[in-house]
């Protein structure tokens, strides 16, 4: 089967949208402290895509509309068959169905795990910039520890390992969030990256939690290692999930894996009750939706690979770097020579396109560069890039 990816779906005036991303863009709007910007904005920030949702799952949850009765949900062996199928087969990584812990999103898994292992002031380790885990941390009165990556110059960002080593051996910190792959930077760790983290932090005690909620958005060549199956399930929790990877963000399915016993005890009750929807749609997904994810990736590449291209040509003193993992790029504006002000204004009030700014990951990032989310349709990246590129050219 073929798939469309190509067409532009109203997702600011559809009823049925309720899309974060595209309806509330003063959000990031008003956060940069802008005003005024113009009603046809382009939003390429928030990782959800502008992608109908593969067919073979749409089909199932029409199947379950004509249902019709949407009551209190029990979930069959066929879900955690379902999710322990698509991790062997697509990252030869095997757990057991017992070994399947679910609730509702990644955010809601992580602020469960600080919570159940951490005690309130201890510290959580987080490998900075970084997407944003601070009310998981702080907002459960945990304290957020960041450990800035080296960069080389050139947004290439590579684990800083004695700088990992101090923060570990602070008694106080007992967390890392591990992100694997790595939001914003777009790295996928390698194996020995991976083995070193994993003895920094078991030396030390250090509880591993390592979010892979980007893992199946690989670029072309790239090869995934889920952290357990490199290191083992000693004191390691995985967060996996559909949201991502099949667009199913709304329906907030997480999937988490612990397969230490002991961490299985000090866990809890760990017992959710998701909805019909999300039960249904993983089962699809992991089921069936292996091509999908295959010409995403396909379609990813190409939308990545456009963006650069173009932003060489038009915006040549630009720097942008291809990513490792995930679907956005970072694009550096600093070789322009103006001020964050200026930058702010010309991409986000001017050409009225809604990105990430740095300040989003990391507060010592600042506002010259902006993450751009390239999970829409190709002529609507190529056209937010457009309008960037003719106020920079003005
Ligand atoms: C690395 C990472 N973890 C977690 C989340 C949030 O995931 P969820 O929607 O499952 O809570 C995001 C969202 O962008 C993310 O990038």
């Amino acid at each position: 089967m073929t798939y469309d990816f190509d067409t532009i779906i109203d997702r600011i005036h559809d009823p049925y949208s309720f899309s974060f991303k595209w309806q509330s863009p003063s959000y990031i709007l008003n956060d940069l402290g802008i005003e005024k910007w113009r009603d046809d904005v382009i939003c390429l920030e928030t990782a959800d895509m502008d992608f109908k949702v593969a067919p073979e799952i749409i089909e199932d949850l029409k199947k379950l509309c004509d249902h019709g009765i949407f009551g209190y949900s029990r979930i069959p062996e066929s879900y955690y068959k379902a999710v322990k199928g698509w991790y062997e087969r697509r990252q030869g990584w095997k757990f057991s169905e017992k070994d399947i812990f679910i609730f509702s999103g990644t955010h809601e898994a992580v602020a469960q795990c600080v919570k159940r292992y951490t005690k309130p002031g201890e510290g959580v380790i987080v490998l900075t910039p970084c997407y944003g885990y601070h009310m998981d941390v702080e907002g459960n009165g945990r304290k957020y520890v960041t450990v800035e990556m080296i960069n080389d110059g050139n947004e290439y960002f590579t684990i800083d390992c004695e700088a990992l080593e101090n923060a570990c051996a602070d008694p106080n910190n007992t967390m890392i969030i591990m992100c694997h792959p790595h939001n914003p930077t777009g790295r996928v760790f390698t194996h020995e990256e991976l083995v070193k983290v994993a003895e920094i932090c078991r030396r030390n005690g250090v509880l591993i939690v390592s979010d892979e909620v980007h893992s199946d958005i690989l670029r072309k060549g790239q090869d995934f290692e889920p952290m357990m199956k490199v290191c083992g399930p000693k004191g390691l929790i995985a967060a996996t999930a559909v949201n991502k990877t099949f667009n199913l963000a709304g329906l907030a399915m997480t999937n988490v894996i612990i397969c230490d016993e002991e961490l299985k005890q000090r866990g809890g009750n760990m017992y959710s009750m998701p909805t019909p929807f999300g039960i249904q749609a993983v089962i699809s997904a992991y089921t069936k939706g292996d091509a999908w994810v295959d010409a995403l990736n396909e379609y990813a590449d190409g939308n990545i690979d456009a963006c650069i291209d173009f932003i060489h040509k038009r915006l040549p003193k630009a720097k942008v770097l291809r990513p490792e993992g995930g679907y956005s790029i970072n694009v550096d504006f600093s070789g322009y020579g103006l001020s964050d002000e200026e930058v702010v204004d010309k991409i986000y009030a001017k050409a009225g396109v809604i990105l990430n700014s740095g300040l989003f990951f990391d507060d010592k990032r600042g506002k010259q560069i902006h993450r751009a989310c390239l999970s829409s349709p190709r002529a609507l990246c190529l056209e937010a890039f457009e309008r960037i590129a003719k106020q920079f050219e003005e």
